[in-house]
């Protein structure tokens, strides 16, 4: 592997689940993880590096020195309030866009060269005031967006259909990572069978058309069972953005749904949400725009709605 680095600010549930994601799948030869608070950072660093004999070779540095993310080549933002359980994740906006303002140019200050990462809910809204505070061009500053919530659809219809694999499971969730997400069931099939004609064994189609609403209810709500039982999500998020670095830093050209400030693409310009891109060493190298149906349209305009509102809030 050749010299590749991950910054992660923010040493908490999901910086440390991102930091686990990144040195288990060997995805950089070095993590460092930044945190304000220095006593923590440091145990969390310890920990890791005490497991570094059962890592790929990767080493793993944590301080509350900014200089620890010197020359990262990808800087992943987990710091930040998280939505408490009755709120919604763009009741933190505010809050978590005063800590990127503090926190962005001090970064871009010592990797001036970093693809950014956006995990900080409301993540599509911190991505346009990411982007602003930066000056980058956008495709380096970029949001997991609706890659979890595709990934609990994908796990959810695998299942149902039976336990298929999930790589056979080509479906996308759109839009806000938030309220008004939603699967793009237009496009969205098994192998080759549309999901609404795959039958199972006994004759029943478990995703045809009056079904999927409720799935796609229960994807948007999969997070806030979580966030109840245990105060918040932090395993499958950091996997998924461990999947991002590893797409841009192996310049794999994957399709992902992430979110990016959108310039004319899919009807809308100057709000991020998620929508299929294509992900490689320059960040999201392109943004896939795609016919969809009148209901999946209007589902993307509230998504671009709800965004632009909260964006609006978080400058006034
Ligand atoms: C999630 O969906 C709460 O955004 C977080 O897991």
């Amino acid at each position: 592997m050749t010299r590749s680095k991950i910054g992660i600010v923010g040493a908490g549930a999901v910086g440390t689940s991102t930091a686990f994601a990144c040195l288990s799948g060997g995805v950089a030869r070095e993590i460092a993880l930044y945190d304000l608070n220095a006593e923590k950072v440091r145990a969390e660093y310890l920990d890791f590096a005490h497991g570094s004999m059962f890592f790929e070779p990767s080493s793993v540095r944590g301080s509350h020195d900014i200089e620890v993310l010197r020359d990262s080549d990808i800087v992943i933002m987990t710091a930040g309030a998280k939505p408490k359980p009755g709120q919604s994740r763009l009741d933190v906006a505010t809050t978590n866009a005063e800590i990127l303002r503090a926190v962005i140019p001090a970064v871009l200050e010592v990797a001036p060269e970093a693809i950014f990462i956006l995990v900080t809910n409301p993540c599509d809204v911190l991505t346009v005031i990411a982007q602003e505070i930066s000056g980058l061009p956008r495709e380096r500053v970029i949001s997991a967006g609706t890659l979890l919530d595709t990934a609990r659809l994908r796990w959810l219809l695998a299942h149902r259909a039976g336990g298929i694999a999930e790589s056979s499971i080509h479906a996308h969730v759109i839009g806000e990572h938030g309220d008004t997400s939603f699967p793009l069931w237009s496009q969205a099939s098994i192998g080759p069978v549309p999901v609404s004609e795959f039958t199972l064994p006994d004759g029943t189609k478990p995703f045809a058309e009056h079904a999927q609403s409720a799935i796609a209810q229960e994807v948007r709500e999969a997070g806030w069972a979580i966030v109840q039982a245990k105060g918040t999500t932090n395993s499958a998020i950091g996997l998924a953005s461990a999947r991002i670095a590893r797409a841009i830093l192996r310049d794999e050209r994957v399709v992902l749904p992430l979110s990016i400030v959108l310039e004319g693409e899919w009807g809308l310009s100057g709000v991020a949400l998620s929508v299929p891109t294509i992900v490689g060493r320059a960040g999201i190298e392109q943004v896939l725009d795609l016919p969809i149906t009148d209901a999946e349209r209007a589902a993307l305009e509230r998504s671009a709605t709800a965004i632009r509102a909260a964006v609006a809030k978080v400058r006034q």
